[in-house]
């Protein structure tokens, strides 16, 4: 009888306190466990050589003819979005399987399964994780795709410690005071109220919003390239990474949503602010792109010389 019972609160108290002490071990906003401390507690892979975000120094980026545009399906699709989530550290939306990502270089099907955003405190205080030229952007999205071998299991990718496992597409995001510039964002982020805390989520957003329609006005020919890390532990250094160039224009008050209405997974509650990495040190890796038009031209003039002066021979 006594063995049974403690079996019993065992398995149902154990669980619950492994979950609660693990996902504890890593935060934004302590100093015991904010992003400073994560090479320490994951000594593994958070203190890697080939970690993420990074900034992306403009004039060391090097051109790739092999970055081609990409074969984006499912992404104009109003019925792909599942739920919104309150991850306690992010806000998350599930995605479900009628998307697929090719092309770009990538080596094979990627299959997006959420995506998510960081921030930093509103328009006082920016917070992207990957900077261009040291320029902090006012948010970041994130879409996060598996390998189609890993049938959309990011644990799967992770544990294989595959270097080209997943594939995640990077938006940086600039705030703009013309309102209601992005009728998507706003439909979005009406969710938020509806998940403050940690742990709540909402499967009321289907059929409203496409992945496409939060990405309006980004040139999806025009990226940048380089392989890195999750940017949150266990920073598993497989991921290629696409940054791409120009940024989504979004409303000032609708950025300004995410760090006043949901709150991160702490106790007594706290705002979810500045829940961003700051950027890795590169550690000798080269971040590509498209060949520039500029670089195209001196080649081109080059060549016009070359020739103009084997006319004179
Ligand atoms: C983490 O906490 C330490 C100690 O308070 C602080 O010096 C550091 O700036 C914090 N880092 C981040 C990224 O918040
Ligand atoms: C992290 O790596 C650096 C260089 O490889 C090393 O000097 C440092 O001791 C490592 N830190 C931890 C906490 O493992
Ligand atoms: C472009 O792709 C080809 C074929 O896969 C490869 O041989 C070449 O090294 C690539 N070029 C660059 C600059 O990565
Ligand atoms: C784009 O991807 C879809 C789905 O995999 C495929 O059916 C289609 O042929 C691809 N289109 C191009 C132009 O590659
Ligand atoms: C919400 O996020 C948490 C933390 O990542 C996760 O454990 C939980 O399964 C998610 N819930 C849903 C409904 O996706
Ligand atoms: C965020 O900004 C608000 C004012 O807009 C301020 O009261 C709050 O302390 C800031 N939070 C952080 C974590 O800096
Ligand atoms: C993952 O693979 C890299 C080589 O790509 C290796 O250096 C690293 O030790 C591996 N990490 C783990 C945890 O196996
Ligand atoms: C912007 O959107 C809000 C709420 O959807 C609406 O009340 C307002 O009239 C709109 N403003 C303009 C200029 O369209
Ligand atoms: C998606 O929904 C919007 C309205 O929210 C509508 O204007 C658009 O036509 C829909 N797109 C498709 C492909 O159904
Ligand atoms: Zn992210």
């Amino acid at each position: 009888m006594i063995v049974l019972l403690v079996t019993f609160l065992a398995a149902l108290l154990c669980p619950v306190h492994i979950v609660e002490s693990s996902s504890m071990k890593w935060c934004y906003h302590e100093p015991a466990c904010n992003s400073t401390t994560w090479s320490q507690t994951y000594p593994h892979s958070c203190n890697g050589s080939r970690q993420s975000p990074i900034n992306i120094v403009t004039t060391s980026v090097q051109g790739n003819s092999n970055l081609t545009s990409f074969n984006f399906t499912g992404f104009d699709d109003n019925s792909t979005f599942l739920r919104i989530n309150n991850t306690g550290e992010s806000v998350e939306v599930t995605l479900n399987g009628k998307m697929t990502v090719q092309g770009g270089d990538l080596p094979g099907i990627y299959n997006p399964v959420q995506f998510h955003l960081h921030w930093g405190n509103g328009s006082a205080s920016p917070g992207s994780e990957h900077t261009v030229d040291g320029k902090q952007y006012s948010m970041e999205l994130h879409i996060l795709n598996v390998h189609s071998k890993y049938n959309r299991n990011v644990e799967a990718a992770r544990a294989a410690n595959d270097s080209t496992g997943l594939a995640a597409l990077s938006f940086l995001i600039e705030g703009t005071n013309e309102q209601n510039k992005t009728k998507s964002w706003g439909i979005l982020t009406s969710f938020l109220t509806q998940i403050p805390s940690s742990g709540d989520t909402t499967t009321n957003i289907m059929n409203q919003i496409s992945m496409n329609s939060l990405l309006e006005g980004v040139d999806r020919t025009k990226y940048y390239r380089y392989r890195g890390s999750i940017t949150i532990p266990n920073c598993n250094e497989v991921v290629i990474w696409t940054v791409f160039k120009d940024p989504i224009k979004v409303s000032q008050d609708l950025i300004n949503r995410f760090s006043t209405t949901t709150f991160f997974k702490a106790s007594p509650s706290v705002l979810m602010t500045n829940n961003f990495r700051g950027v890795q040190p590169l550690n000798g890796r080269v971040v590509t792109s498209q060949p520039s038009s500029a670089a195209t031209h001196t080649i081109s003039i080059i060549t016009v010389l070359l020739l103009s002066s084997l006319c004179w021979l």
